[in-house]
């Protein structure tokens, strides 16, 4: 056994790390406090996409326990938070799940423990949020009596591609040796760690990959709107950009942006540009407005579509594919197809949907819509078939062939009518 880690949050990003710490032969608790988590959790179910039950029953087998109990700090060498960090009232930063955490770990900490912080957030939280509450709760010394770091996640869910172990792991500590006991942990089931000088530039890191992301993203999204306008298609022109070797990385417009990620970790950043110096960030703030704009430009073409068709929205029947935000995973947190169901709803649109990972869809005004059952007829009777999501499991030629009308947002068919 290489020693005891307690994993505090096991969601997305916890328990994928827990299987791996598991595996590598670390005794591991994962600490949460939903307790039906919990309770799944130890009957070997899984509740993310990126692990089948199988693995939580192995990672039992190989000694991990899940647990709400936060006596298991106290017998841990390492302690890694990786909990919620949302946006709170007018987009600001809600810290609130970073300060608990903290704090139930400071209260149990012993001395020696090396304390890793991996939920996403602004530059500065690990040394000025994370240690005073660590010091306060346990009465140790940081850097003296334990060590602490900072190292961002960068789970790509439902990616065959990327895993944890070989996807390169940044780790900034509070100093030296907190870099150093970061990295012992983190070597042993990744390949590829690499040391930052500090907290707040580990912490800056994570926010510029998002940023970057967010940002390029929103580029072609203003250019598949301008791109419509003058009856260029944008798909060929990202086609043809995307052939140069060197100086380009492709990026797709869609209906949005959704996931725990993009829609809110650059405004993190934004927030502390804001707060420290005094001025916007541009880049990001431009960034959020033309992603956020997508979702209500995606209604407006369904409305043109239609309107081309002699038909109103009011009445027509809109089956939206896929719901999820993004492809080949159940994960719904911020889709923009929430948007998407609620203006064409107001506008008095007939909406249906489908998705093979959503069974029942619940809509941020609490209404719940039933997936339609038949796809295949449901393709042949909407007025206007949707694409939001190509899942790998749509075969999305045929759903072409079989719609009355159908709208790709996604670039999924090599030719249409009607594409973003
Ligand atoms: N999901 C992703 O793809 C992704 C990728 C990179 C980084 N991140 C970052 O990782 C962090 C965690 O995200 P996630 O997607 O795993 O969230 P999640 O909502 O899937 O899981 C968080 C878990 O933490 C638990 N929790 C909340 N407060 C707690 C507390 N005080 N003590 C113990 N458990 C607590 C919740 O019950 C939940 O199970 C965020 O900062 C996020 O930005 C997420």
């Amino acid at each position: 056994m290489l020693g005891t880690v307690t994993i505090i949050g096991q969601g997305y990003v916890g328990l994928p790390l827990a299987q791996e710490a598991t595996r590598s032969g670390y005794k591991v608790w994962g600490f949460d406090v939903n307790e039906s988590t919990v309770s799944n959790l130890n009957n070997g179910l899984s509740h993310i996409d990126d692990l089948e039950n199988e693995d939580v029953q192995n990672m039992i087998d190989g000694g991990y326990r899940a647990t709400s109990d936060p006596e298991c700090i106290k017998q841990s060498e390492i302690i890694v938070i990786c909990v919620p960090t949302p946006l709170g009232e007018g987009g600001t930063p809600e810290l609130s799940f970073i300060e608990k955490a903290t704090s139930t770990a400071g209260k149990y900490l012993a001395k020696g423990t090396t304390v890793v912080l991996e939920s996403t957030t602004y530059p500065g939280t690990t040394e000025e949020i994370c240690l005073p509450l660590l010091e306060k709760e346990s009465g140790l010394q940081a850097g003296k009596d334990f060590s602490l770091a900072f190292s961002p996640e960068r789970v790509d869910p439902g990616s065959n591609k990327f895993g944890i172990s070989n996807t390169p792991k940044l780790v900034g500590g509070i100093d030296e040796k907190s870099t150093e006991e970061a990295k012992k942990f983190y070597a042993s089931f990744v390949d590829e760690v690499v040391s930052m000088s500090g907290t707040k530039e580990a912490e800056t890191a994570k926010l510029l990959e998002n940023t970057f992301r967010h940002v390029n993203i929103a580029l072609v999204n203003e250019m598949a709107k301008l791109c419509h306008e003058l009856e260029i298609d944008i798909w060929e022109v990202i086609r043809g950009a995307a052939t140069k070797p060197f100086g380009f990385m492709r990026f797709n417009p869609g209906a949005g942006v959704g996931g725990h990620c993009i829609p809110i970790d650059p405004n993190y950043l934004s927030y502390e540009v804001r707060k420290e110096l005094g001025y916007p960030f541009r880049f990001v703030e431009l960034a959020q407005e033309v992603n956020n704009s997508m979702p209500n430009y995606v209604v407006d073409r369904i409305g043109e579509i239609l309107n081309e068709k002699r038909k109103p929205l009011n009445g027509s029947t809109v089956l939206l594919l896929g719901v999820t935000y993004k492809p080949n995973i159940a994960d719904q947190r911020q889709s923009p197809a929430q948007p998407i169901a609620e203006q064409l709803l107001k506008k008095q649109a007939e909406v249906q949907y489908h998705d093979p990972f959503v069974e029942k869809w619940e809509l941020a005004n609490g209404d719940v819509i039933e997936r339609v059952s038949q796809l295949h007829e449901a393709l042949e009777n909407a007025d206007i078939v949707v694409l939001l999501q190509a899942h790998s499991e749509y075969d999305v030629q045929r759903i072409k062939d079989t719609s009355i009308v159908f709208f790709d947002t996604c670039g999924a068919v090599e030719s249409s009518e009607y594409r973003l």
